[in-house]
């Protein structure tokens, strides 16, 4: 159960945070008290019982005075006392039924001039901490129909999962009262949840920032299209990965670097395998000026498959992006400068194909 009394009121905290000061600070105290036929209980006791008795009558007008009085009385009942500067103002009497696995929640109230202050709430947690010391995980109530949002707020649902046969008998039917079920968690210190989870939202809010402030850390431009590079691996683009991103599938061809065991022999081979491909003449030597005289002027960043083989033998390609990024502007120049009709336009899209496969297969085989 880790349900609504995780509700926080807003800025000003949790809603039980008040109470908890308050007992901290000594000003409220929370006690378990019974009467007894087999010990005479003490004065202090008797007067805890009188004084919850006297809250319920009070706040419970439609039972029955005498009926109140019994079940406070009642040794087989237990009361949590909530007792402000030596006054009890609030209290949960309940019969715990160990065997059956359960509690039934018989009276619940706050004195009225100190209700919505989140004493209700400590005192659920208390009596909910209570249980779980003495084995118990479950509590059923017959809430009040003006109750019910208080209850719900402390975990209790109108759905009752405990077996019928477990209560049926044990716990009296209240007429216009409605059957509700708390399940307890017994890894949860109910009375300093509000707390727990404060500081899990302080340690949640810091990763946050600290994440937002990576994201929002401007990033150096890039300079590599400038110098004639149409693409680029996503993931080397600078603060992508601190923005969450994550390659897919497609993008692994581009994010080779680390998996290529020995980059210059595998770019010296595809290299290789483009000089060789039937689609690979226009692009085997720098363009002729004499043959294309206005080709420097639109073609800004030239380069060709001896340029990219002299690279390549000088072991200028430090990863296998970069060759890849030479092979793609060879061809996107061929696309720029030529008609689509052209058969030099249809060698840079047969070459770049052959090409991409290939890098995936070499990729793939890593
Ligand atoms: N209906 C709906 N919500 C309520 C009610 C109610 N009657 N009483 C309190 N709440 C809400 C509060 O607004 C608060 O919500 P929030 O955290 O979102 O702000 C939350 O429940 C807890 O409030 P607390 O301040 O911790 O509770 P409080 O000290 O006021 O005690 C109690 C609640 C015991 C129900 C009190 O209002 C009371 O004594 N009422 C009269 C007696 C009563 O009806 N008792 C229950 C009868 S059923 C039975 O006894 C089995």
């Amino acid at each position: 159960m880790v349900g609504p009394q995780m509700t926080l009121s807003g800025a000003s905290g949790a809603r039980d945070e008040q109470a908890r000061h308050e007992q901290r600070q000594g000003i409220l105290q929370f006690v378990v008290v019974s009467n007894s036929i087999v010990e005479r209980p003490s004065e202090e006791t008797l007067i805890t019982l009188i004084g919850l008795k006297n809250v319920f009558a009070h706040q419970l007008p439609r039972m029955p005075r005498e009926y109140i009085t019994r079940l406070v009385l009642c040794p087989k009942h237990r009361s949590l006392a909530l007792v402000k500067n030596k006054t009890v103002i609030g209290g949960i009497c309940f019969r715990m039924f160990p065997r059956q696995g359960f509690s039934e929640i018989v009276f619940c109230a706050v004195s009225s001039n100190e209700q919505v202050k989140g004493y209700g709430t400590h005192l659920m947690n208390h009596l909910k901490d209570y249980h779980i010391r003495h084995g118990v995980h479950t509590f059923l109530t017959y809430a009040d129909e003006f109750a019910i949002g208080y209850f719900k707020k402390q975990g209790f649902r109108k759905e009752v999962h405990l077996a019928k046969t477990n209560y049926l008998g044990f716990i009296k039917d209240y007429e216009g009262a409605t059957l509700m079920e708390c399940q307890l968690n017994s890894k949860i210190p109910y009375t300093e949840l509000s707390v727990v989870i404060r500081h899990q939202k302080e340690v949640l809010k810091k990763l946050i920032k600290q994440q937002q402030d990576s994201i929002r850390r401007v990033q150096p431009g890039l300079t590599c299209f400038k110098q004639g590079v149409r693409q680029i691996p996503i993931g080397t683009i600078p603060g992508i990965w601190e923005a969450g991103w994550k390659p897919s599938s497609n993008d692994r061809v581009m994010e080779v670097d680390s998996s290529v065991s020995d980059l210059n022999t595998v770019v010296k081979q595809l290299h290789s395998e483009l000089t060789s491909h039937s689609s690979a003449w226009p692009f085997q030597t720098p363009v002729d000026k004499a043959v294309a005289p206005d080709y420097y002027t639109f073609i800004k960043y030239p380069i060709d498959l001896q340029t990219i083989g002299s690279k390549v033998s000088m072991r200028q390609y430090t990863s296998l992006q970069l060759f890849i990024a030479d092979v793609q502007r060879m061809c996107f120049n061929c696309r720029s400068y030529n008609d689509p009709a052209t058969e030099y336009y249809q060698c840079a899209n047969v070459l770049e194909a052959f090409f991409m496969a290939r890098v995936r297969e070499v990729v793939g085989s890593t």
